[in-house]
């Protein structure tokens, strides 16, 4: 479904230019749900901007079923790191769940059916008629979340969706992820720093370098289904994966120096 092959980015040019994407290769089946870890900084929303087709990136390509990515594709949706910047704030909670489902035709009624579930699903029923300004952050987030599902994308990018919210809810959240796309068989590729979030929900760990950013792992994720937050996390193949994703994450660094009694 997706297929991104040799993709480069370079942010400004001469002295003060960055190098953020050193010629990333990936592909994506349908109905897989890859989970993107990396160092903070190196590149891991640039790439998700260039899939979204929101950044023409240096070099490189993207295929989305096949066809370059030109502008944002229709069966797309996305759930931005930035999620204070990406609700309207003077609309309601549910018009802004609701406005993106008029892009696929639905009349009035269906758009405010779809956005109440979609709302109910991320806990959020009550909130419809309040502004996203009058809810606290991770409140937001969940709105944004509820937006993307709510459109029911063919794929949906997330960038660090659950990254504002409290332990409790951002477990949730995770199960609910994986609820809806076992339901709706949606392709989904999401953002994370937290490594045991990556294993927990992923199919696929793909571990991009430090800037530039390359894939320097892909792992698969064979763990039973369908998982659950405490046996999956208790797993042997669990911890294990976790280890191997952290030393890639860390990437190759120089033994610690103990400081011996003459330098201290
Ligand atoms: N519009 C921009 N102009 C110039 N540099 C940029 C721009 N956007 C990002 N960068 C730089 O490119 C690098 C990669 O940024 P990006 O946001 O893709 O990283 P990231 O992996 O998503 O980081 P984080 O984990 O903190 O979200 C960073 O060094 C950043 O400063
Ligand atoms: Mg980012």
């Amino acid at each position: 479904m997706l297929e991104i092959s040799n993709l480069t980015h370079t942010y400004g040019s001469g002295p003060g230019s960055h190098h953020a994407l050193g010629g990333v290769d990936l592909s994506v089946a349908e109905g897989e749900l890859v989970c993107i870890v990396g160092p903070s900084g190196c590149g891991k929303s640039t790439l998700l901007r260039s899939v979204a087709g929101l950044l023409r990136p240096g070099g490189g390509e993207v295929l989305f079923n096949g066809a370059p990515v030109a502008g944002t594709p229709k069966d797309l949706a996305v759930v931005f790191q930035d999620y204070s910047r990406s609700l309207f704030p003077w609309m309601s909670v549910a018009d802004n769940v609701s406005l993106p489902l008029r892009r696929k035709g639905l009349d009035r009624p269906r758009r405010e059916e779809a956005a109440l579930e979609a709302l109910t699903q991320v806990g959020l029923e009550e909130a419809g008629a309040k502004y996203p300004w009058q809810l606290s952050g991770g409140m937001q987030q969940r709105v944004a979340i509820a937006r993307a599902l709510a459109y029911r994308p063919a794929l949906l990018l997330m960038d660090e969706p659950f990254g504002s919210v409290d332990a409790q809810t951002r477990e949730d959240l995770e199960d609910l992820t994986l609820r809806v796309r076992g339901h709706h068989a949606m392709t989904i590729l999401l953002i994370t720093h937290d490594i045991d979030e990556s294993v927990y929900v992923g199919d696929r760990v793909v571990v991009l370098s430090g800037a530039p950013a390359t894939v320097v792992g892909d792992l698969r994720v064979d763990l039973p289904e369908p998982r659950e937050q405490i046996a999956t996390r208790e797993h042997p193949g669990f911890v294990r994966l976790r280890a191997e994703v952290g030393r890639l994450v860390r990437g190759p660094r120089p033994a610690a120096q103990h400081p011996t009694p003459e330098t201290v």
